[in-house]
């Protein structure tokens, strides 16, 4: 049985083979429309979510399958004072794989040691989450063709933001991929990553403050919310939750073809008169995001078409 916990937990191969599925699902949606009949996906989610929990739940329905769940810790047995390990015992017996997102770092590692059936982490506190850059590896490759030879600017709360520690793990195992990490001093990335993975592996970055620096020599730029809930004080939160904000006028600096992601939910750091720019690519990353969470289910079930 196999978990999806980061996205290491695929090797290049794999993810390829994943990828060429999601192309498949797109192209040919009837042909899957009923593949994972009688199977059903419980979506954990002890932390607020939108696309992910629902973009999972379309999956599993698009597939033929169905789908239960809680969304909020609350409306769980976790607010009675249950432990992941028993619910995910449990949850064994009315599922055949699940997707759980939670607050702490290691929550859902914790859940696929005691689990039944195939756990895939939504989301674990600021540590990781390998659907979402399972969703943009899927959306660099479709809108530029190739996930090698790339400069990728990263903006925002790079401290917090899960997202970007986990398309760092995955992208780092492409030839002359570079990355311009644009962040106050306060947001920048952790250093568990910066040494631990970008030193260590040798892979060329800059640290940089003004996103206008940045913006001419990119190919992708992924923008992020500064991650309020993460945040130990709301006066640090107020005084960097506007430190970026990507409009016209700045993408006016990129080049026609540099595209811009984002995983979503936008808060303020892209002005929405930036929506209507063809180079804008978040809701069409949120499409893929289906997809791959397709193709996704369909491997830790062992299910083909
Ligand atoms: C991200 C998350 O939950 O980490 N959202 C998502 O899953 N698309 C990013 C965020 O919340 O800022």
């Amino acid at each position: 049985m196999r978990h999806l916990m980061s996205p290491l937990d695929f090797s290049v191969e794999e993810l390829e083979k994943l990828m060429n599925l999601a192309g498949d699902i797109e192209a040919n949606p009837e042909k899957y429309a009923h593949v994972c009949a009688g199977k059903k996906l419980a979506t954990l989610f002890y932390e607020p979510s939108t696309r992910t929990r629902l973009s999972h739940e379309a999956a599993m329905l698009n597939l033929g399958g169905s789908v239960l769940g809680f969304s909020s810790a609350d409306s769980s047995s976790a607010a009675k004072g249950e432990s992941v390990a028993d619910t995910i015992r449990t949850i064994s017996c009315y599922a055949d794989i699940c997707a759980m997102r939670h607050p702490k770092e290691g929550a859902a590692l914790v859940a696929s040691t005691h689990s039944g059936i195939p756990v895939i982490n939504a989301g674990d506190g600021g540590h990781q989450h390998p659907t979402q850059t399972l969703t943009d590896m899927l959306t660099i490759r479709s809108l530029k063709g190739r996930l090698d030879n790339m400069t990728i600017g990263l903006c925002g709360d790079l401290k917090f933001g899960r997202t970007v520690h986990s398309l760092i793990h995955a992208l780092v195992r492409y030839p002359n991929v570079r990355f311009v990490l644009i962040s106050p001093e306060e947001l920048k990335i952790p250093s568990y990553i910066r040494t631990d993975v970008l030193d260590r592996q040798n892979i060329e970055y800059e640290e940089v403050v003004r996103l206008e620096d940045a913006l001419p020599k990119l190919d992708i730029l992924y923008m992020t919310r500064v991650q309020k809930e993460r945040f130990f004080n709301e006066e640090d939160y107020v005084r960097m939750k506007d430190f970026y904000i990507l409009d016209s006028k700045k993408m006016e600096l990129a080049s026609d073809d540099m595209y811009v992601l984002h995983p979503l939910p936008r808060v303020n750091e892209i002005a929405v008169e930036v929506d209507k720019d063809p180079r804008a690519a978040y809701f069409k990353q949120a499409q893929y995001g289906v997809y791959i969470r397709m193709a996704l289910i369909m491997t830790l079930l062992n299910i083909e078409a």
